[in-house]
Protein backbone atom coordinates (compact mmCIF):
# COMPACT_ATOMS: atom_id res chain seq x y z
CA UNK A 1 0.00 0.00 0.00
CA UNK A 2 2.95 2.31 0.59
CA UNK A 3 3.29 4.59 -2.18
CA UNK A 4 -0.06 4.67 -3.61
CA UNK A 5 -1.38 8.02 -4.17
CA UNK A 6 -3.53 9.31 -1.26
CA UNK A 7 -7.00 10.26 -1.73
CA UNK A 8 -7.79 13.94 -0.67
CA UNK A 9 -9.23 14.04 2.73
CA UNK A 10 -12.63 15.83 2.36
CA UNK A 11 -15.15 14.69 5.02
CA UNK A 12 -18.30 17.00 4.22
CA UNK A 13 -21.07 17.54 6.74
CA UNK A 14 -23.74 16.87 4.84
CA UNK A 15 -23.11 13.16 2.82
CA UNK A 16 -21.00 11.54 5.61
CA UNK A 17 -22.71 9.31 7.88
CA UNK A 18 -20.54 7.63 10.42
CA UNK A 19 -17.31 9.06 11.90
CA UNK A 20 -14.39 6.33 12.62
CA UNK A 21 -11.93 6.56 14.48
CA UNK A 22 -8.61 4.04 13.56
CA UNK A 23 -5.84 3.03 15.99
CA UNK A 24 -2.86 1.75 14.98
CA UNK A 25 0.76 1.42 17.09
CA UNK A 26 2.98 0.45 13.38
CA UNK A 27 3.32 0.38 10.03
CA UNK A 28 -0.37 1.21 9.09
CA UNK A 29 -0.57 -0.72 5.82
CA UNK A 30 -4.25 -1.40 6.97
CA UNK A 31 -5.02 2.20 8.10
CA UNK A 32 -4.04 3.40 4.86
CA UNK A 33 -6.06 0.26 3.20
CA UNK A 34 -9.04 1.74 5.27
CA UNK A 35 -8.79 5.59 5.03
CA UNK A 36 -8.45 5.05 0.85
CA UNK A 37 -11.79 3.32 1.27
CA UNK A 38 -13.22 4.94 3.83
CA UNK A 39 -12.08 8.55 1.73
CA UNK A 40 -14.33 7.03 -1.51
CA UNK A 41 -17.69 6.05 0.90
CA UNK A 42 -19.81 8.30 2.39
CA UNK A 43 -18.40 7.98 5.51
CA UNK A 44 -15.00 9.63 7.21
CA UNK A 45 -11.83 8.58 9.06
CA UNK A 46 -12.04 11.52 11.84
CA UNK A 47 -8.08 10.55 13.27
CA UNK A 48 -5.70 8.21 13.43
CA UNK A 49 -4.22 7.82 17.01
CA UNK A 50 -1.23 6.06 17.66
CA UNK A 51 0.62 4.87 21.45
CA UNK A 52 3.81 4.73 19.68
CA UNK A 53 5.46 8.25 18.25
CA UNK A 54 7.32 6.70 16.05
CA UNK A 55 4.69 4.60 14.05
CA UNK A 56 4.48 4.80 10.44
CA UNK A 57 1.00 4.91 10.62
CA UNK A 58 1.26 8.90 11.95
CA UNK A 59 3.17 9.84 8.69
CA UNK A 60 0.65 7.68 6.63
CA UNK A 61 -2.25 9.58 7.93
CA UNK A 62 -0.77 13.30 7.86
CA UNK A 63 -0.07 12.42 4.17
CA UNK A 64 -3.77 12.09 3.72
CA UNK A 65 -4.51 15.12 6.05
CA UNK A 66 -6.43 13.33 8.14
CA UNK A 67 -5.97 14.26 11.92
CA UNK A 68 -2.83 11.81 13.48
CA UNK A 69 -2.51 12.35 16.96
CA UNK A 70 -0.09 10.30 19.32
CA UNK A 71 -1.42 9.40 23.10
CA UNK A 72 1.17 8.30 24.88
CA UNK A 73 0.97 4.99 27.57
CA UNK A 74 4.36 5.64 29.02
CA UNK A 75 4.39 6.76 32.88
CA UNK A 76 1.01 6.71 33.21
CA UNK A 77 -1.42 3.60 33.75
CA UNK A 78 -3.65 2.78 30.98
CA UNK A 79 -7.12 4.22 32.20
CA UNK A 80 -5.35 7.54 32.21
CA UNK A 81 -4.16 6.71 28.62
CA UNK A 82 -7.66 5.82 27.66
CA UNK A 83 -9.24 8.40 29.16
CA UNK A 84 -7.32 10.74 26.71
CA UNK A 85 -8.52 8.85 24.12
CA UNK A 86 -11.99 9.49 25.47
CA UNK A 87 -11.45 12.87 25.11
CA UNK A 88 -10.22 12.95 21.61
CA UNK A 89 -12.82 10.11 20.35
CA UNK A 90 -15.47 12.94 22.22
CA UNK A 91 -14.13 15.93 20.13
CA UNK A 92 -14.23 14.25 17.14
CA UNK A 93 -17.74 13.09 17.29
CA UNK A 94 -16.54 9.50 16.53
CA UNK A 95 -19.25 6.68 16.05
CA UNK A 96 -16.71 3.41 15.23
CA UNK A 97 -13.48 2.82 15.82
CA UNK A 98 -11.30 0.07 14.19
CA UNK A 99 -8.00 -0.73 15.71
CA UNK A 100 -5.35 -1.77 12.64
CA UNK A 101 -2.30 -3.29 14.73
CA UNK A 102 -3.10 -1.10 17.66
CA UNK A 103 -0.84 -3.41 20.26
CA UNK A 104 -2.82 -2.48 22.85
CA UNK A 105 -5.09 -4.03 25.21
CA UNK A 106 -8.63 -1.59 25.89
CA UNK A 107 -10.27 -1.61 29.64
CA UNK A 108 -13.89 -1.79 30.00
CA UNK A 109 -14.04 1.88 30.40
CA UNK A 110 -13.37 2.54 26.84
CA UNK A 111 -14.86 -0.80 25.36
CA UNK A 112 -18.15 0.17 27.50
CA UNK A 113 -18.29 4.11 25.79
CA UNK A 114 -18.84 2.11 22.50
CA UNK A 115 -20.71 -0.53 22.45
CA UNK A 116 -20.49 -3.25 19.55
CA UNK A 117 -18.71 -0.07 17.72
CA UNK A 118 -15.03 -1.35 18.28
CA UNK A 119 -13.59 -3.90 15.55
CA UNK A 120 -10.36 -5.21 15.12
CA UNK A 121 -8.55 -7.26 12.75
CA UNK A 122 -6.48 -10.08 12.70
CA UNK A 123 -4.36 -12.10 11.05
CA UNK A 124 -5.20 -15.30 11.85
CA UNK A 125 -8.22 -17.93 11.48
CA UNK A 126 -9.37 -17.19 15.82
CA UNK A 127 -9.68 -18.88 18.24
CA UNK A 128 -6.79 -20.22 16.54
CA UNK A 129 -3.64 -18.53 17.33
CA UNK A 130 -4.93 -15.16 19.55
CA UNK A 131 -1.98 -12.66 20.30
CA UNK A 132 0.76 -10.53 18.75
CA UNK A 133 2.70 -13.64 16.92
CA UNK A 134 -0.22 -15.03 15.15
CA UNK A 135 1.47 -14.81 11.84
CA UNK A 136 4.25 -16.59 13.03
CA UNK A 137 2.17 -18.79 14.86
CA UNK A 138 0.23 -19.71 12.03
CA UNK A 139 3.17 -20.36 9.58
CA UNK A 140 4.89 -22.79 12.28
CA UNK A 141 1.62 -24.71 12.52
CA UNK A 142 0.86 -27.40 10.40
CA UNK A 143 -2.48 -25.97 9.13
CA UNK A 144 -2.62 -25.66 5.88
CA UNK A 145 -5.69 -23.46 5.55
CA UNK A 146 -4.60 -19.67 7.12
CA UNK A 147 -6.28 -16.52 6.93
CA UNK A 148 -8.13 -13.77 8.68
CA UNK A 149 -10.65 -12.57 11.52
CA UNK A 150 -12.06 -9.19 11.62
CA UNK A 151 -14.30 -8.88 14.81
CA UNK A 152 -15.93 -6.85 17.56
CA UNK A 153 -13.58 -6.51 20.56
CA UNK A 154 -15.03 -7.34 23.84
CA UNK A 155 -13.03 -7.84 27.01
CA UNK A 156 -10.87 -10.58 26.09
CA UNK A 157 -7.42 -10.89 23.83
CA UNK A 158 -8.94 -11.40 20.25
CA UNK A 159 -11.84 -13.11 22.29
CA UNK A 160 -15.13 -10.49 20.64
CA UNK A 161 -17.68 -11.68 17.88
CA UNK A 162 -16.74 -12.54 14.41
CA UNK A 163 -17.74 -10.97 12.04
CA UNK A 164 -15.68 -11.91 8.84
CA UNK A 165 -13.51 -14.81 8.52
CA UNK A 166 -11.56 -15.35 4.89
CA UNK A 167 -8.52 -17.97 4.20
CA UNK A 168 -6.50 -19.32 1.87
CA UNK A 169 -5.09 -22.93 1.67
CA UNK A 170 -0.83 -22.75 1.84
CA UNK A 171 1.03 -25.32 -0.36
CA UNK A 172 4.12 -25.55 2.42
CA UNK A 173 6.69 -24.43 0.10
CA UNK A 174 5.86 -20.49 0.98
CA UNK A 175 8.26 -18.58 3.02
CA UNK A 176 6.99 -16.74 5.86
CA UNK A 177 7.33 -13.42 3.86
CA UNK A 178 5.38 -15.03 1.01
CA UNK A 179 2.82 -16.07 3.54
CA UNK A 180 2.54 -12.94 5.67
CA UNK A 181 2.08 -11.09 2.62
CA UNK A 182 -0.88 -12.94 1.46
CA UNK A 183 -2.59 -12.42 4.60
CA UNK A 184 -2.17 -8.53 4.55
CA UNK A 185 -3.32 -8.93 0.89
CA UNK A 186 -6.61 -10.12 2.46
CA UNK A 187 -6.79 -7.41 5.16
CA UNK A 188 -6.39 -4.82 2.91
CA UNK A 189 -8.92 -5.92 0.83
CA UNK A 190 -11.44 -7.14 3.25
CA UNK A 191 -11.17 -4.53 6.31
CA UNK A 192 -11.83 -1.40 4.52
CA UNK A 193 -15.06 -3.17 2.52
CA UNK A 194 -16.57 -4.84 5.83
CA UNK A 195 -16.18 -1.56 8.34
CA UNK A 196 -18.05 0.42 5.55
CA UNK A 197 -20.70 -2.44 5.44
CA UNK A 198 -20.94 -2.28 9.41
CA UNK A 199 -21.15 1.87 9.15
CA UNK A 200 -23.58 1.34 6.10
CA UNK A 201 -25.99 -1.16 8.18
CA UNK A 202 -25.73 0.53 11.25
CA UNK A 203 -27.27 3.97 9.53
CA UNK A 204 -29.51 2.53 7.83
CA UNK A 205 -31.02 0.76 11.09
CA UNK A 206 -30.58 4.05 12.24
CA UNK A 207 -28.50 2.66 15.28
CA UNK A 208 -26.92 5.54 17.47
CA UNK A 209 -25.50 7.78 14.49
C1 LIG B 1 -1.99 -6.75 10.84
O1 LIG B 1 -1.49 -8.00 10.45
C2 LIG B 1 -3.20 -6.90 11.69
O2 LIG B 1 -3.95 -8.03 11.40
C3 LIG B 1 -2.62 -7.03 13.08
O3 LIG B 1 -1.52 -6.16 13.09
C4 LIG B 1 -1.03 -6.02 11.75
C5 LIG B 1 -0.95 -4.54 11.48
O4 LIG B 1 -0.31 -4.27 10.26
N1 LIG B 1 -3.60 -6.73 14.09
P1 LIG B 1 -0.32 -2.80 9.69
O5 LIG B 1 0.26 -1.90 10.76
O6 LIG B 1 -1.73 -2.44 9.38
O7 LIG B 1 0.54 -2.82 8.47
Amino acid sequence: MHGTRPCPYSPSASSSVAKLAVLASGNGSNFEAVAEAVNRSRHDISCLLSDNPEAFALSRARRFGIPALVVPYANRSREEAEEEILRVLDNYRVDFIALAGFMRLLTPRLLDAYPESIVNIHPSLLPKYPGTRAIQDSYASGDRELGITIHYVDYGLDTGPVILQKSFCRDGRESLEEMEARIHALEHRYYPETLIRIMDAREEKGDGL
